[in-house]
């Protein structure tokens, strides 16, 4: 079957959430995933990082959670799933790039700890996904955003492997970024232990541990429980 070939014909569309830290492997899982069901691939994380770059222009304190808060009342933020991969604007414009440098990866880290900031997040990530035909991405997708998800995935690895991974995708973009390692592991720190939401997975998820696992490995196994779900 081909990349592309659509896995069933059933009408039922559901939401499913993949949620784990960087570097395990979220983002290829959930793109793949989405494409062969059809559904929309929604990375949550852009979201973030989005109103973690409208602070950086706008030179809000990442701290300051009623600034910041006012500021994404401010922000248009979409997410534009398409065939060929996901856009992210920030009123109306195209910084899908731009998020993924390494000033504002370091900024999403720090907005995303706010409940305030989060609950206004959680309420954009329902309107999007609630008519279902989604693979939703992130953090909280499965415990916070939909905690009714047809198909909850928690998917981890070894920290080690995930910096491994990480430096790899750095080196094929032709960078070299000092300290990687030390700023994955801060950012997987406040992750997990920020008092609102942290990463945890939800108690129905099906944990994936990708240290040993090929991409299509994962694929394979998430796809076989997106089938059953579908009753194919
Ligand atoms: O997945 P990512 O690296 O693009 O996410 C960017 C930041 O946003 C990351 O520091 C974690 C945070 N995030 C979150 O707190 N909740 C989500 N649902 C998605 C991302």
């Amino acid at each position: 079957m081909s990349d592309e070939t659509p896995i069933s014909h059933s009408h039922r569309k559901l939401i499913i959430a993949i949620d784990g830290p960087a570097g395990a492997g979220k983002s290829t899982v959930a793109s793949r995933l989405a494409r062969k069901l059809g559904y929309a691939n929604l990375e949550s994380g852009a979201m973030y990082r989005a109103l973690a770059l409208k602070a950086i222009e706008g030179d809000a304190s990442f701290d300051d959670e009623a600034a910041l808060v006012q500021l994404a009342h401010d922000s248009r933020i979409q997410l534009e799933p398409t065939l060929g991969g996901n856009r992210t604007l920030l009123d109306g414009v195209d910084v899908s790039e731009r998020i993924r440098e390494r000033d504002v990866t370091e900024a999403a880290s720090r907005v995303s700890v706010h409940p305030r900031v989060r609950a206004w997040m959680v309420a954009r990530q329902r309107e999007m996904g609630t008519g279902g035909g989604v693979v939703m991405e992130g953090r909280d997708i499965g415990t916070k955003v939909f905690p009714d998800a047809d198909l909850k995935i928690f998917l981890d690895a070894d920290p080690v492997v995930r910096e491994q991974r990480r430096m790899e995708q750095q080196k094929l973009k032709g960078e070299v970024l000092p300290n990687l390692a030390a700023d994955l592991r801060e950012r997987d720190r406040r992750d997990r232990t920020r008092v609102a939401s942290p990463l945890v997975a939800a108690s129905d998820a099906v944990i994936i541990d990708s240290t040993r696992l090929s991409e299509d490995q994962v694929l394979e196994q998430v796809e076989a429980l997106a089938r059953e779900k579908l009753g194919g």
